[in-house]
């Protein structure tokens, strides 16, 4: 086991007042939608500000160019080619424009982990209702260790059949850090294409996108890498750059990949343009301060919840790596649905002042923190204090 989260880590100094969070509330779950720092919102405020002083000026002379430039530097940041690589709103448009481009038929299979993300699983189910695909699940137990998950998953392949494996780079209910690149190692000699779901990467863990050797990437800047919502990379393999087909089809459509996909006729670019303002903001606190701070922020508030709920350190589920997220499971028989789980979350918002993530995996609960520059160790203690009542 790593970071066992014996000691807080210090603050990083005035981590805390870059956020226009409200003081009253402990927010644990950076990782479901992530916080915008104040100068990353007034950045993009300024380019709305922008635009609405010449709208025809602002998206007909120079957009294209300045969306370019933004996805370099964006793509620099996590180590994707940029011309291999497209600006999407986020991690669900992103694998949605790898499914559509898939051409799948009758036969064909995805393969998909039971670790996976909902809305993706969604999107999987569609694309196979529309195809004829079918789809398959691994299951990756809590406690597998990285070279039975890479072996479980190249067993499971069938070439020839598989046209697409999806696994994620972090997951996200279950924070479980994975060896994508290994993995991908092994649909490659099979010959199978992948899919690395890398949503809460980008600003999260160090990454080189290109030495994963996936046939796709996407990532979003909009968690960990302080970007306004609707940020998020998706990289694809050289074989693959002529066969992307866009979700919408507009004016930039002869240009090709990457810029069919960015152009997205009449719509709001700024926070695209906004995001390197995030990595700024992130780059000043220092990138890997802020990481060591988050890693171990969040191993010391699953241990003091851990220890709340009479868990023993070997029941608290190892991340496999620097993750900024851990789990705690809950006590048999709470939040074992989703609905349930997600009426957990709300109680727990509500009555102790927490915004954390439920989650029903398996049939079991799990609660999620995750730690940010803004967080405290107090507010981990609060909860722990809490947290038992409610659940009693
Ligand atoms: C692994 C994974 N994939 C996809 C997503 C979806 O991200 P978005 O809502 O930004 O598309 C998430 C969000 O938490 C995630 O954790």
């Amino acid at each position: 086991m790593g970071d066992r989260g014996h000691q807080p880590p210090a603050a990083i100094p005035g981590g805390r007042l870059l956020f226009s969070l409200d003081p009253a509330v402990a927010h644990l779950n950076h990782g479901s939608f992530g916080s915008v720092p104040i100068s990353v919102q007034r950045a993009q405020q300024r380019l709305r500000d922008e635009a609405e002083s010449n709208p025809l000026r602002f998206h007909t002379v120079g957009l294209v160019d300045r969306i370019a430039h933004t996805r370099r530097h964006l793509a620099s940041f996590v180590g994707a080619d940029p011309a291999l690589t497209a600006l999407v709103e986020n991690a669900t448009v992103g694998t949605n424009l790898v499914l559509g481009s898939l051409r799948l038929g009758a036969g064909d299979e995805i393969l998909t982990t039971d670790r996976g993300y909902g809305a993706v699983r969604l999107a999987v189910d569609v694309t196979c209702r529309r195809t004829g695909a079918t789809s398959r699940t691994v299951n990756i137990p809590l406690d597998a260790a990285d070279d039975a998950i890479v072996a479980a998953l190249a067993a499971a392949l069938r070439p020839g059949r598989t046209k697409l494996l999806i696994v994620d780079q972090i997951t996200s209910s279950t924070a479980r850090l994975l060896p994508v690149t290994r993995i991908a190692a092994a649909a490659r000699a099979q010959g199978v294409p992948i899919l690395v779901d890398g949503a809460h990467v980008p600003g999260m863990l160090p990454v080189d996108v290109t030495a994963i050797g996936a046939d796709f990437w996407v990532g979003n800047f909009h968690k960990w890498a302080f970007a306004p919502r609707g940020t998020a990379l998706l990289t694809v393999a050289p074989a693959w750059r002529e066969r992307m087909e866009p979700l919408v089809v507009s004016w930039e459509q002869e240009s090709g990949f990457p810029t069919n996909v960015e152009w997205r006729a009449t719509a709001d670019y700024t926070s695209w343009l906004a995001a390197p303002a995030g990595l700024f903001t992130l780059r000043t606190l220092g990138v890997d301060a802020v990481r060591a701070h988050n890693t171990a922020l969040a191993a010391y508030g699953q241990r003091v919840i851990g220890e709340a709920l009479n868990l023993p350190p070997a029941e608290l589920p190892d991340p496999g790596g620097p993750v900024a997220m851990r789990l705690i499971p809950l006590p048999a028989g709470i939040a074992t649905t989703q609905d349930a789980a997600a009426a957990l979350r709300q109680r727990i918002g509500e009555q102790l002042a927490a915004e954390v993530n439920i989650a029903a995996w398996n049939g079991r609960g799990y609660l999620r923190v995750c730690a940010q520059v803004y967080n405290r160790p107090e507010e981990y203690e609060r909860l722990a204090r809490s947290l038992p009542t409610l659940l009693g």
